[in-house]
C-alpha cells in the first residue's frame, strides 16, 4: 500500500546524466510532494565505498553482488525547509557515509561497478522495497527498469558544458580534497556517460514514456514548475 503524498502523486521517477540537475529536483520535488526521496545512485556509491574498505575489486562482479545482496543502507529524511539542496544523510549500517560517497574517486567506482549486470541484479529488489510506499526516485534507469509502470516519468538532461560546470561547483561545495580543472570534471563526465550509455545492464535510456527537459537554461526552481505543472496543472506556490 502506497501512502498518498499531500497533492495525491505517490511515484515519480527522474532519469538522467550526471550533471543535469536530478538530484536537486529530486529532493525539491520529494520535500513539496511529501514524498520520501529515493537516490539510487548513493545506492552505486555506497557499494563501491563499502567495496573499497573491504577489499572488494570494483570489477569482481560475484563479490560486489554477494556485498549488495546484504548492503544495509538507509537514507534519513529531507534535509530542513531552510536548506532545501542540502544533502540527504545516507548510512551504511551504523556508519554515516553522506560525504564520502561524494567523492569523484567513489563517482567512478559507482560507474564501475554499476555497469555489472550481476550487481544491478543483486539491487533491484532493495530500490523497489526502499520505494514501495511511494517515492520520488531519481537515477538512470527508473522509469526503464526498476519502476516501468510509474505514473510519471522524467528525463532530465543538459549540454555537457554545463553539467560539467554543476558538477564542480558540487564537487568544490563537499570540500574533500582540492577542486578540479573544469577539463578535468568535463573529461570524467564524458567517460561516465559514455560507459552509462553503452554498458549492456539497464544502460542509461529514457523510457518512451518519459518527458524530457532540458535545463540547460532553467534554475531548478524553472525546472520544479515544469514538472510540477505536468503533475498537476499551475503550480500551488
Ligand atoms: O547519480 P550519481 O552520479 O550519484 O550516480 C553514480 C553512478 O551510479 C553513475 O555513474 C551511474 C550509476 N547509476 C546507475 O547506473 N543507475 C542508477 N539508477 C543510478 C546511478
Amino acid at each position: 500500500m502506497s501512502a498518498p503524498s499531500k497533492v495525491g502523486v505517490q511515484l515519480v521517477v527522474i532519469d538522467g546524466p550526471a550533471g543535469a540537475g536530478k538530484t536537486t529536483i529530486a529532493r525539491r520535488l520529494a520535500r513539496h510532494l511529501g514524498l520520501p526521496l529515493l537516490d539510487t545512485g548513493a545506492i552505486y556509491r555506497a557499494l563501491a565505498l563499502v567495496a573499497r574498505r573491504r577489499g572488494v575489486s570494483w570489477d569482481d562482479e560475484d563479490g560486489l553482488a554477494r556485498l549488495a545482496q546484504d548492503l544495509p543502507i538507509r537514507f534519513g529524511g529531507l534535509p530542513a525547509p531552510e536548506e532545501p539542496d542540502a544533502a540527504q544523510t545516507v548510512w551504511v549500517g551504523d556508519d554515516e557515509v553522506t560525504t564520502e560517497i561524494r567523492t569523484a574517486e567513489i563517482a567512478e567506482g559507482a560507474s564501475r561497478v554499476s555497469a555489472l549486470p550481476g550487481v544491478r541484479r543483486a539491487l533491484l529488489d532493495l530500490q523497489r522495497a526502499l520505494g514501495a510506499k511511494g517515492c520520488v526516485a531519481e537515477g538512470r534507469d527508473m522509469g526503464t527498469v526498476v519502476f516501468p509502470d510509474a505514473p510519471f516519468k522524467f528525463f532530465v538532461t543538459a549540454a555537457l558544458g554545463e553539467r560539467a560546470a554543476r558538477r564542480r561547483a558540487d564537487l568544490g561545495a563537499t570540500a574533500v580534497g582540492d577542486q578540479p580543472s573544469l577539463a578535468l570534471v568535463r573529461a570524467d563526465l564524458e567517460s561516465r556517460d559514455a560507459r552509462d550509455s553503452t554498458r549492456s545492464a539497464a544502460p542509461l535510456a529514457r523510457a518512451d514514456d518519459a518527458v524530457v527537459i532540458d535545463t540547460t537554461a532553467l534554475d531548478p526552481q524553472g525546472v520544479l514548475d515544469l514538472i510540477l505543472r505536468r503533475l498537476h496543472g499551475p503550480p500551488r506556490s
